[in-house]
């Protein structure tokens, strides 16, 4: 029965939580394992090529381990990294965050002038220059901007507070200075932040992410092969993480809600 695989969902912890939330509304019958590299995180400063090689051993991990049927890299800065050679490298349909990102903030801006907040790692690899180019809409004023630390505050189970909101004003004043009517939260944690962003950034710019386009993606690609679950209960929802599991399970059922009630440990050994 192929079609009870479950999907797989990676990140570098909790962001793509964001993600499977998404998932998880708009397919609900579906299986989903969740992936989060809490161990490594962040993944934002480390060099491309580190982070290639860990969402590489993740999407074999998950396709050896857990049979997915189909693999989202819930992350930016992985996908950044790894997308186009882990869609040469595996069988299983894989589906990134940076595309349907791209195109949710199209679609939603008026002005054209669109920003993109990311890790170092994502913003530095031009990964959303190109994304926006491929969408080919003209007149499209991208101010890309990383935005170091923010990624922290998630992990530490914090998403206000008067150190954020310092950061936050720091960070995002080039944002403010290009006059975007719309801002792209381009790395997955940060939709956890958005009441502090929105509040620096101003109500008039409207905050887009990526995890329902994401969605949508996962569910046109299932249609396309041939893999949507026939059962109609409600899918089983694991959770994996690669740090302390208690620490995973508290934090990510406050971001996640009461689903997340415990979390499964996997110990990585050492890449060759
Ligand atoms: N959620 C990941 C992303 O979308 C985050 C990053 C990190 O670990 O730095 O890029």
């Amino acid at each position: 029965m192929p079609n009870e695989q479950p999907i797989g969902i990676f990140d570098s912890g909790f962001g793509g939580l964001t993600v499977a939330r998404a998932v998880m509304d708009l397919l609900p019958s579906e299986n989903v394992v969740y992936f989060g590299d809490t161990d490594r995180y962040p993944y934002g400063p480390r060099p491309l090529s580190e982070v290639r090689d860990f969402a590489i051993q993740i999407t074999n991990y998950l396709i050896r381990e857990h049979d997915v049927k189909l693999l989202v890299v819930a992350c930016n800065t992985a996908a950044a990294a790894a997308l186009e050679d882990l869609a040469t490298l595996v069988a299983v349909p894989i589906v990134g965050v940076i595309s349907p990102g791209a195109q949710a903030a199209v679609d939603v801006s008026q002005s054209g002038r669109i920003g993109v907040i990311g890790t170092v790692g994502t913003i530095n690899s031009g990964s959303y220059e190109r994304a926006f180019q491929e969408i080919s809409v003209q007149d499209i004023e991208l101010s890309c901007l990383a935005c170091p630390g923010f990624v922290e505050f998630v992990e530490k189970g914090e998403s206000s507070g008067e150190q954020l909101l310092v950061l936050a004003e720091r960070l995002l004043a080039p944002i403010i200075a290009a006059d975007v009517d719309t801002l792209l939260l381009g790395c997955t944690h940060y939709p956890y932040l958005a009441r502090v962003i929105g509040h620096v950034v101003g109500k008039e710019v409207v905050l887009v992410s990526s995890a329902d386009e994401t969605a949508f993606a996962v569910a046109d690609s299932l249609k396309e092969m041939n893999l949507t679950t026939t059962d109609e209960k409600l899918g089983k929802r694991m959770f994996i993480s690669s740090g302390d599991v208690s620490w995973f399970a508290e934090v990510g059922q406050r971001l996640f809600g009461p689903e997340l009630e415990s979390a499964h440990p996997h110990e990585w050994n050492p890449l060759p």
